[in-house]
């Protein structure tokens, strides 16, 4: 093999694999190295794919048992079958990982092998199984190596009491009771699952509100629906140990305003209190500047400190941790490489929960607007007014959207809403766009759908909604 290259990118996650397609679609002779078995980093593997999966496969176990009849559908003896459902995310995490190896094919893109150490900036070795060692030379190196679970002082994943989202993806049975710690993205998707399926789940979050840097509405919302779901919350909590007894954990929490100290045993303690970015010893040895948070710095071409050496995703010090970041990152970067001008809009980056109904939201909250001191007018419209959403029961959430007092220009939105992940996309390419919340109203929406409520809203922030 020829070991020269024009771009090395470590990591074939979201960010690197969608990063080195497009090197290579512009023209430059690619290699991606990942040390993993399988491509597609924790998003595929370990991560958004298969927390997908089981949230689909579990919200349909739960319609059946407890919608399914209202419609005039019977069944009996409906059943879980774990192993099964496991299977059949296994399998769709599989086909997807297949479908990475197909594209760097197609793509005539070099597929490494191994743990890759960076030795200067144009120096990379592999280090694949068994110990072998090669050298690779390239002009430019990304590094996108992601990120990786984090937990609290003195307490550590043992993957079998004590789990990561990694864990908590494989449960050979739903706990009798799971307590989650952290009432964010993982802990709320996860204890969705588990408790769809069986468990007793009970979530503690350190801050007095869930989902922290959401809109303040949805978050008071979203706890009000995920409590009608049976799952418990300790608000504003502290935990301050887990212990180990035998095959189950004792939490000890504290209540931030009482002080009031209690404990709670569960099965399984899924510890989801935020990731850390994955930074090897080679990445420090070779001198890249690394922030407090520990992420790379970088500038907005997504160069390290090192020339030639950049970095994208969840390991820099720019944006959320977000898969879909990672992957405009990607291929801002390998445009920036191939001379062109690649760019990210970090004030358009929408995020979803992908819960029941889902959470959804692009843009400023209306907590960050006081915050700038910046005017604003506010459109809501609630599910329950939707047709197509009463046809379906699923009448909960609202669509919010936030436009500029004096321009309109949309600044934010926030919905909650069974299809809130798929509606967000429209107020995306809306905000990119500049468009006003008139734009968005005087922009026919097809009857019935639940889209309709976006026009609604956008037609609320100037107090004219149709049907509420
Ligand atoms: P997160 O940052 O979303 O939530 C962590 C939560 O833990 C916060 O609410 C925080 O206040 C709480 N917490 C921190 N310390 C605590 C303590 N001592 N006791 C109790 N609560 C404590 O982190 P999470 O859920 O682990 O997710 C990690 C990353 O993965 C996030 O950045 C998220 O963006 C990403 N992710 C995205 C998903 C999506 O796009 N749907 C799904 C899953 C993860």
């Amino acid at each position: 093999m020829n070991n020269n290259f024009d771009v090395i990118v470590i990591g074939s996650g979201p960010g690197g694999y969608v990063c080195a397609i497009r090197c290579a679609q512009l023209g430059l002779k690619t290699a991606c190295i990942e040390e993993k078995k399988s491509l597609g980093g924790t998003c595929l593997n370990l991560g958004c794919i298969p927390s997908k999966s089981l949230l689909n496969a579990s919200e349909m176990f739960h319609k059946a048992q407890k919608e399914f009849k209202n419609l005039g559908i019977e069944l009996s003896d409906l059943k879980l079958n774990l192993s099964k459902m496991m299977a059949n995310k296994n399998k769709t995490v599989l086909t997807l990982t297949k479908g990475i190896e197909f594209l760097f094919k197609k793509n005539k893109i070099t597929h490494l092998k191994g743990k890759a150490l960076i030795s200067n900036k144009n120096v990379v070795e592999v280090i694949s199984e068994g110990n072998n060692k090669e050298t690779y030379k390239t002009k430019n190196i990304i590094i996108a190596t992601g990120s990786i679970p984090t937990s609290l002082p003195g307490i550590e994943f043992d993957e079998k009491v004590v789990v990561s989202s990694t864990g908590a993806l494989t449960f050979d049975k739903p706990p009798k009771d799971l307590i989650v710690i952290g009432g964010g993205y993982i802990g709320l998707e996860l204890s969705s699952v588990w408790k769809r399926l069986g468990s007793n789940v009970t979530v503690i979050e350190y801050l007095d509100h869930i989902i922290p840097g959401m809109d303040k509405d949805i978050s008071v919302e979203f706890l009000k629906i995920l409590t009608k779901q049976g799952i418990n919350f300790r608000l504003d909590t502290k935990v301050t140990r887990v212990e180990i007894l035998k095959d189950r954990g004792l939490v000890s929490f504290i209540n931030n305003k009482t002080k009031k100290e209690e404990k709670i045993e569960g099965n399984k303690i899924l510890v989801a209190v935020g990731r850390k970015s994955n930074i090897g010893p080679d990445i420090k040895k070779i001198g890249l500047k690394i922030d407090k948070n520990n992420k790379i710095e970088v500038n907005d071409k997504f160069e390290t400190s090192i020339k030639n050496i950049y970095a994208i995703g969840d390991v820099i010090d720019k944006g959320p941790m977000l898969a879909h970041k990672a992957e405009d990152e990607g291929i801002a970067v390998a445009e920036i490489i191939a001379g062109q001008a690649g760019h990210v809009n970090y004030d358009v980056i929408p995020a979803v929960i992908y819960t029941n109904p889902e959470v959804a939201t692009v843009g400023k909250t209306e907590e960050q607007l006081k915050k700038d001191n910046i005017d604003y007018r506010v459109g809501k419209f609630p599910f329950l007014a939707n047709s197509r959403a009463k046809v379906n029961n699923e009448t909960e959430g609202f669509v919010k959207i936030i436009a500029d007092a004096k321009t309109d220009r949309v600044l934010g939105v926030s919905i909650i809403s069974s299809v809130a992940g798929t509606l967000i996309a429209e107020l995306a390419i809306a905000m990119e766009f500049g468009a006003s919340s008139e734009d968005i109203a005087r922009t026919c929406h097809a009857h019935p759908t639940h889209s309709e409520s976006v026009k609604e809203a956008a037609l609320a922030v100037d107090k004219r909604p149709i049907h509420f």
